[in-house]
């Protein structure tokens, strides 16, 4: 044998080491980490499944090894000789059936109470219904349900609703740690798939089918979402974050979201819109102005984004009321919060900067830059992008540090 054949042969042996060291069962989209009730139920299963293949792969494996070796060619012997034949073995014919049958009832019987189980949301548990936990204000009669996020998946982000809470966000959401939740999942336009790996598996959100699924977790933190379905162009930066808060905090998150930001000038949002679109000059010369006077001019954003409270009631992307306390922009790709949830202000300006600027390098397909009207046909300058960075880190609730934002032009 020479040289180039062994290297030739060993190097699948040495690819596949090096992808198995890429591995990391930690990973934040890792689902080996399971979090939530769902996802270690469903780890279990996995396992399950993992030792059965694992015994069988064995099995075989070794039948096949043993097989080679005691009929290997042995010395003295004719090449093309061939060993005794033999059909027909009753015993091992009907054993391997039965082992079979055995094997696949041990996958089937956890398989369906994990079914089950994932299809029947403990409604009556104390911690469920949301009057048993939640101080707040309800919709009128939405007390005895459990907490509900309509989760929608749009080409190529997510939007979240909170029907009982009257909260809308894009692609960071917020859930109580240790309670129930129920999270309908629908798809807007094609078919996309809600999967949060370290909570619960993935579900299918599809255009005119009502899927459900309910969630999870005792453990606070940051979770990481992706869509799980190719849904065009962008779908591998389809991405999306679940904060979740102790109890208390989520309370108090609810009732920041309840509130929305007040315009960088002026008393209320009409009389700031009013102003800046009839007489601009009596408007402080401040980057958050100039950027909110383009977000609601110029710039055209309001036609496809909401900031709740002002005319800007755009739903063809995603609800911008409390972008400036995302951790991510352009559904969860750029990040400027790690996972602690903390956000680096310097960072934020240059993701919300360069996302506005360069929006179709960052994710090629994008519909804020190519649909007709979009950022493809609105003439803005560096200088006007910085404004409108400036004015989007504005929107966030107010018990957040200090919103003059001093430190950018
Ligand atoms: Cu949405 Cu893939």
């Amino acid at each position: 044998m020479n040289v180039r054949s062994v290297v030739l042969r060993w190097i699948p042996s040495v690819l596949t080491l090096l992808l198995l060291a890429g591995c990391n069962f930690n990973a934040r989209q890792s689902y080996l980490d399971p979090k939530g009730i769902i996802a270690e139920r469903q780890f279990d299963l996995f396992m399950v499944t993992v030792w059965v293949t694992a015994g069988i792969f064995v099995a075989v494996g070794g039948a096949l090894a043993w097989t080679i070796w005691r009929y290997r060619e042995r010395r003295g012997q004719e090449g093309d000789a061939i060993p005794s034949q033999s059909h027909g073995n009753p015993v091992v014919e009907i054993g391997l059936i039965v082992v079979s049958v055995g094997l696949l009832v041990v996958i089937a019987v956890p398989t369906l109470r994990e079914i089950w189980f994932t299809h029947d949301m403990p409604k009556d548990d104390e911690v469920s219904v949301l009057a048993s936990w939640y101080e707040g204000e309800t919709a009128t009669g939405a007390e005895e349900e459990v907490l509900t996020i309509k989760a929608t998946g749009w080409q190529w982000w997510f939007a979240f609703e909170y029907p009982q809470l009257g909260i809308v966000t894009g692609n960071e959401f917020a859930i109580p740690a240790g309670k129930t939740v129920r999270v309908e999942l629908r798809g807007g336009d094609v078919i996309h798939s809600f999967w949060v790996p370290k909570i619960a598996g993935k579900v299918d959100m599809i255009p005119g089918r009502n899927n459900w699924m309910w969630i999870r977790t005792d453990e606070p933190g940051y979770y990481y979402g992706q869509c799980a379905e190719f849904c065009g162009e962008a779908h591998a930066y389809m991405q999306f974050r679940v904060q979740v808060l102790p109890e208390e905090e989520f309370e108090q998150w609810v009732a920041e979201r309840q509130r929305p930001p007040s315009p960088p000038a002026g008393e209320d949002w009409d009389e700031f819109i009013q102003l800046a679109l009839n007489e601009p000059q009596s408007l402080p010369d401040k980057p958050a102005v100039l950027g909110a006077k383009l977000f609601f001019g110029k710039g055209a954003c309001l036609q496809c984004h909401a900031i709740d409270g002002t005319i800007a009631q755009g739903l063809a992307g995603p609800n911008l009321t409390y972008v400036g306390d995302n951790g991510s922009i352009a559904a969860g790709w750029m990040e400027h919060a790690g996972m602690d949830g903390k956000i680096d202000p310097e960072q934020q300006y240059e993701n919300l900067y360069e996302w506005i600027r360069r929006s179709e390098e960052i994710k090629p397909g994008n519909k804020m830059y190519d649909v007709p009207g979009g950022l493809k046909d609105v003439d803005l300058t560096d200088e006007d992008v910085g404004h409108l960075a400036a004015f989007l880190m504005t929107l966030k609730s107010e018990d957040d540090e200090p919103r003059e934002l001093a430190l950018f032009r």
